[in-house]
């Protein structure tokens, strides 16, 4: 178990679900941590959790899909916290819609959160995280590498952070700055998105993990060299399989998914 005493997290999103559960993990090995949301009694009830175990954690209200002032609200936590170690960019919304069905509106605003926003705040932190080295954890999906049925602009926005975060690490060894990328794909883990409205249902046989599960394969990405995990671990067989012949990857797919409509 990696020890992040002396560490500086920042978890977007950190008020339920994944974010939640890391936020909690990061604070119980040493770190203090901070996290942002909208919805300010879910992150006071968190923040009051947080500060019983580390006293110095921080809670923001903000709207990560609102891009004013978010490169000024990246430098002020990080300004609060004394220096961000590990920014966790776990904030994203699912959307569960068949093309066919998706608006312009509802595609830019997915893309907007899932990816816009993280590739914002990593641009306003990277010379800050140039200067000081720093662990960047970017929360994707198996989405993102299997392109499930109905998920279309959920995986495209979680493979376009996915494909940037891979540029990044690129980019940055190139130069050999001290900033470590890595991806996350979680599989299907119980959380709130499952019974939000406006989504198709949630059809898939894959039994929902609990959170507890993800976090010590998140935390121990800290300090380390690997770029991408999948969780669990899996499905990283199940991508293998897909990239040798992806038309029949998709022709199976969607059997599969006549095969779940029909049963
Ligand atoms: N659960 C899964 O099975 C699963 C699978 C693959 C990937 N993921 C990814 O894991 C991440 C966490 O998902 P989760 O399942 O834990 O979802 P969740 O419980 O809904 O958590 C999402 C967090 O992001 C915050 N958030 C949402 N929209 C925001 C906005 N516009 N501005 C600021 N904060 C916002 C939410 O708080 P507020 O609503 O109060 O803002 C909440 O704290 C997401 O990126 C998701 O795509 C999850």
């Amino acid at each position: 178990m990696t020890d992040l005493s002396g560490k500086r997290v920042f978890v977007t999103g950190g008020s339920t679900g994944i974010g939640l559960a890391v936020a909690l993990g990061a604070a119980e090995r040493g770190a203090t941590v901070a996290i942002c949301a909208r919805r300010p009694d879910k992150l006071s009830e968190v923040l009051a959790e947080l500060r019983e175990i580390s006293p110095d954690s921080r809670s923001y209200v903000v709207d990560l899909a609102d891009f004013n002032h978010l490169e000024k609200f990246a430098l002020g936590v990080d300004n609060d916290l004394g220096g961000i170690d590990v920014l966790i960019n776990n904030a994203g919304t699912p959307k569960r819609r068949t093309v066919m069905n998706l608006t312009t509106e509802t595609v830019e605003a997915v893309m907007s959160l899932n990816y816009a926003s993280p590739v914002r705040l990593m641009h306003a932190l990277l010379p800050r995280f140039i200067d000081r080295g720093a662990d960047i954890i970017n929360i994707s999906s198996v989405a993102a590498r299997l392109s499930p049925p109905a998920e279309a602009v959920y995986a495209a926005s979680n493979a376009a952070l996915t494909a940037w975060s891979e540029s990044m690490r690129v980019d940055l060894g190139i130069a050999s700055h001290d900033v470590r990328v890595h991806v996350v794909n979680p599989g299907v883990f119980d959380t709130e998105p499952f019974n939000l409205p406006d989504n198709d249902p949630f059809t898939s046989p894959i039994e929902k993990a609990p959170v507890s599960e993800i976090v010590g394969p998140i935390l121990d990405l800290i300090g380390n060299d690997k770029f991408e995990i999948y969780v669990p671990s899996w499905f990283e067989d199940v991508v293998a399989k897909k990239f040798p012949d992806t038309t029949a990857f998709l022709a199976g797919s969607i059997s599969w998914a006549r095969g779940q409509a029909s049963a």
